[in-house]
């Protein structure tokens, strides 16, 4: 299949596997981090192929959503060519911040921009709707879900790797301690 007919298969698979995700981890998230990716890319030597496809495979097997999906089969019925598979499968497993919050040295650039990507999602006005989102479809109260702010958005913007990212970082930093202390004073 020539890259085109690729992505557009890897779009339909990617929304069908976020079809009954909370709106936290719908579509739309991977299609922000899929253009906030694409746009990192510009700035660097990157393969903008693996970008895109890494942004809209990020969470297919994310078990915490479901476990009914491969990665690894769906690459291969689209017949993509192996070292650009290989490169996908060996990236994925390291956007989980909560195993690996630090990427490893010499980890490719495609994988540091989804990084990024990913964890500016995270953060900002969006991060909080997010973050009550999966929180409400948890049945998390208010509190617990301050708790995930404490333990990983206030500090995500330490564990970015790219400095366009870390700019992006600041406002969205900001506006997420200024909404935590104004929830916690009205709480
Ligand atoms: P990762 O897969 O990188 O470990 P998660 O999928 O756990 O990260 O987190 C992705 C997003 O899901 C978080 O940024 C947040 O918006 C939401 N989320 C995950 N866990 C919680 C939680 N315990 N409370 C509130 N939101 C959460
Ligand atoms: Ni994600």
């Amino acid at each position: 299949m020539v890259k085109e007919e690729i992505i557009n298969k890897c779009y339909e698979f990617a929304q069908s596997c976020s079809k009954d995700n909370e709106p936290g981890h719908d579509f739309h998230h991977i299609l922000r981090v899929r253009n906030l990716a694409l746009k990192l890319a510009n700035n660097y030597e990157a393969d903008k192929f693996v970008v895109e496809l890494l942004a809209l495979l990020h969470d297919v097997e994310d078990h915490k959503l479901h476990s009914r999906y491969s990665v690894s089969t769906f690459l291969n019925s689209v017949d993509v060519d192996k070292n650009i598979k290989n490169k996908i499968i060996y990236i994925l497993p390291f956007l989980s911040f909560s195993k690996y919050p630090t990427l490893p040295k010499d980890f490719p650039i495609e994988g540091k921009i989804i990084s990024d990507a990913d964890r500016l999602d995270a953060i900002g006005a969006v991060g909080v709707a997010r973050a009550f989102s999966y929180g409400g479809a948890n049945k998390r109260d208010f509190k617990e879900t301050l708790k995930h702010f404490e333990e990983k958005l206030l500090v995500l913007d330490q564990y970015l790797y790219l400095d366009e990212s870390k700019e992006i970082a600041l406002k969205r930093m900001k506006y997420l301690k200024d909404f935590y202390n104004e929830l916690l004073v009205e709480l």
